[in-house]
């Protein structure tokens, strides 16, 4: 029998089909359910800081007890750094490699991140990417960062705004945030600058980069007689950032510009995710991806 164009078309999409229908990969391989969770985190460079990535993956293997857990790092200076202390730490792209060729077949990516800005942005259209392979993941989905609904920042100021020891009704607080000014999810920082105030009027948000500078906040602490001011990071490690830029002794940092000012400072050097109910926000965005496997 002649085999004509046609007939030849309708075969591979008979066989298509009944590769697709039986869960079939390329030879004859049956693919079984593997699951896995992947947190990504933008990283520290501080031994000290980093243990709290410790307890979210303690936190995150009781939540979700049996699963496959693996961790990836945004930072390529950070990963970049740690490599020459002997510490090798995956990027995103080569941690889901790794997940790709042990057979994993669903993937849930938690962004670490405090906003969707640059890192969330680049590790879900790549995470896009790998769901686009051949011979790969069925399902890869990235759940949300930290900030990503009005509950989630009310939960997060309601929780650093209770774990300030020592505050008198008097004081100012300033979180410092990372900030951007390449990304339109700085603006966020504004929104949660806004769910701070509601809690408190002398609760206020900066930003390392981006548009809350610490200068802009300075004619309103003034404004309102402010002596002391408490000043805790808004990231979830209190690494470099907050040990140096906020709380340093440099004439830069957050500290000894408001001393210069004339205010009392004093720091809490604990991140968000040094808070359980704060973590919890995070694995809650788990949840709601892991819900549609
Ligand atoms: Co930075």
């Amino acid at each position: 029998m002649k085999l004509t164009k046609h007939m030849l078309s309708l075969l591979v999409m008979i066989t298509l089909l009944w590769c697709s229908l039986n869960g079939f990969a390329a030879h004859g391989e049956k693919k079984t359910e593997k699951k896995a969770i992947m947190l990504v985190t933008f990283g520290t460079s501080d031994p000290e800081a980093g243990k709290v990535f410790d307890r979210i993956d303690e936190q995150t293997r009781k939540a979700f007890s049996g699963m496959e857990i693996r961790w990836a790092y945004t930072s390529k200076m950070i990963r970049a750094k740690l490599a020459k202390e002997g510490k090798f730490l995956d990027s995103p792209e080569m941690a889901m490699s790794k997940l790709m060729s042990d057979g994993y077949t669903h993937v849930a990516v938690l962004s670490l991140h405090t906003i969707p800005g640059e890192e969330f942005h680049e590790l879900y259209q790549n995470a896009q990417l790998f769901g686009q392979m051949a011979g790969g993941f069925e399902k890869i989905l990235v759940a949300r960062p930290l900030l990503s609904s009005a509950k989630d920042m009310e939960t997060v100021a309601g929780t650093l705004m209770k774990n300030i020891p020592g505050r008198k009704p008097a004081d100012a607080v300033i979180f410092m945030g990372h900030g951007t000014g390449c990304h339109p999810a700085d603006a966020l920082y504004l929104a949660m600058n806004q769910v701070f105030q509601e809690i408190d009027s002398r609760a206020f948000v900066g930003n390392v980069e981006g548009k809350l500078m610490i200068e802009t906040l300075l004619p309103r602490l003034k404004q309102l007689k402010i002596k002391k001011v408490y000043l805790v990071p808004l990231m979830s490690v209190a690494g470099d950032h907050a040990k140096n830029d906020m709380a340093g002794d440099e004439p830069e940092s957050w500290k000894s510009i408001l001393t210069r000012s004339g205010y009392s400072c004093e720091s809490i050097l604990k991140g968000t995710a040094d808070y359980p109910e704060i973590v919890e926000v995070w694995l809650d965005h788990l949840r709601t991806v892991l819900a549609h496997f």
